[in-house]
């Protein structure tokens, strides 16, 4: 566990003296106990939960109504732990007030913050956000919620147009109030540029060593996922490993019956046994209810004959 549970300041004196920041996702009590007991910093509610909770093909048709769902568990979980909900795809592209209004929920929810994917196109409603009182973290590079209009899954701002793009987008969410942003799948050395130009610290997913933290997927670091492999993604223990060997010794142990074992079953005393199938001979026998009297069907009349 960490020393102190990790606050908005907190995260710009860390980039000051240099600590990097370390987060995780959650989506679940069980995972968020986990985490809670962890040195990690803050844990993500990523909307990433549909594809590796829900088994949606992305992030897309996430709900806020998903997002809620697993969020409360994750804060029930992890009270040492700075949270962050991501807005779901359409919670907030419409207006800042439908933003204002959906971010209010997670905030109600427990959450400490909200992501949001986008650069200076969504300044107006990071600003709307910030003056709501509500703390939001950025989300720049590949923006999966957009993933398709930005070509697929690949690494973003190889060349310095887009590359410039992104230096401007962060600078444009620093600008907005944003307290930190994650750069997602971009270049090592454009990731140290954008960390170096912010003040605000950078939390990186395939953007390299340069960030001021780094975040993982649960299900990716521990191999629970393997839909899709990115090479970003180093496993960190191979619980999937372990829970399919798990499964196997599972059902191999009850065709041999020895599973269960005495120690996993409970005893009762002989006489009373003795008792319960004695007593259960005595019963009078359930005499069968008769059988009710087959209702007898009409004749079938012949077809009339036509003219
Ligand atoms: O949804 C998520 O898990 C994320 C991370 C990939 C940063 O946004």
């Amino acid at each position: 566990m960490t020393e102190e549970r990790l606050t908005l300041p907190g995260f710009r004196a860390a980039k000051r003296e240099g600590r990097k920041l370390k987060l995780v996702t959650a989506y679940d009590y069980t995972g968020a106990l986990l985490a809670d007991r962890s040195p990690v910093d803050a844990i993500l509610v990523g909307d990433s939960l549909g594809m590796v909770m829900l088994g949606y093909s992305g992030t897309t048709q996430v709900t806020m109504a998903e997002m809620l769902h697993h969020l409360r568990p994750v804060i029930k979980g992890a009270p040492s732990k700075f949270i962050i909900a991501d807005m779901p795809f359409g919670s907030y592209n419409v207006s800042c007030e439908q933003a204002v209004a959906n971010a209010n929920e997670l905030m109600k929810a427990g959450a400490d913050c909200v992501k949001l994917e986008g650069g200076a196109q969504i300044a107006e409603t990071v600003r709307a956000l910030v003056r709501g009182g509500i703390p939001v973290m950025g989300h720049l590079g590949l923006t999966p919620q957009t993933a398709a209009a930005l070509g697929g899954w690949k690494v973003q701002g190889r060349e310095a147009a887009a590359a410039r793009q992104i230096i401007a987008d962060a600078r444009a969410l620093e600008q907005a109030g944003a307290f930190s942003l994650v750069l997602e799948l971009v270049p090592t050395q454009l990731a140290a540029h954008v960390t170096g130009c912010i003040s605000i610290p950078t939390i990186g997913i395939g953007a390299g060593a340069g960030c001021d933290g780094q975040v993982l997927v649960w299900h990716d670091m521990f191999g629970l996922y393997d839909r899709l492999q990115p090479r970003f993604v180093k496993r960190f223990a191979a619980a999937g490993e372990a829970i399919a060997e798990g499964l196997a010794a599972y059902c191999h142990e009850v065709d041999a019956g020895t599973f269960p074992a005495p120690e996993h079953s409970f005893n009762m005393k002989r006489e009373e046994l003795l008792r319960a199938t004695a007593e259960r001979e005595r019963e009078p026998v359930a005499q069968p209810e008769p059988e009710p009297e087959p209702v007898a069907q009409p004749e079938p009349q012949p077809e009339p004959v036509a003219p």
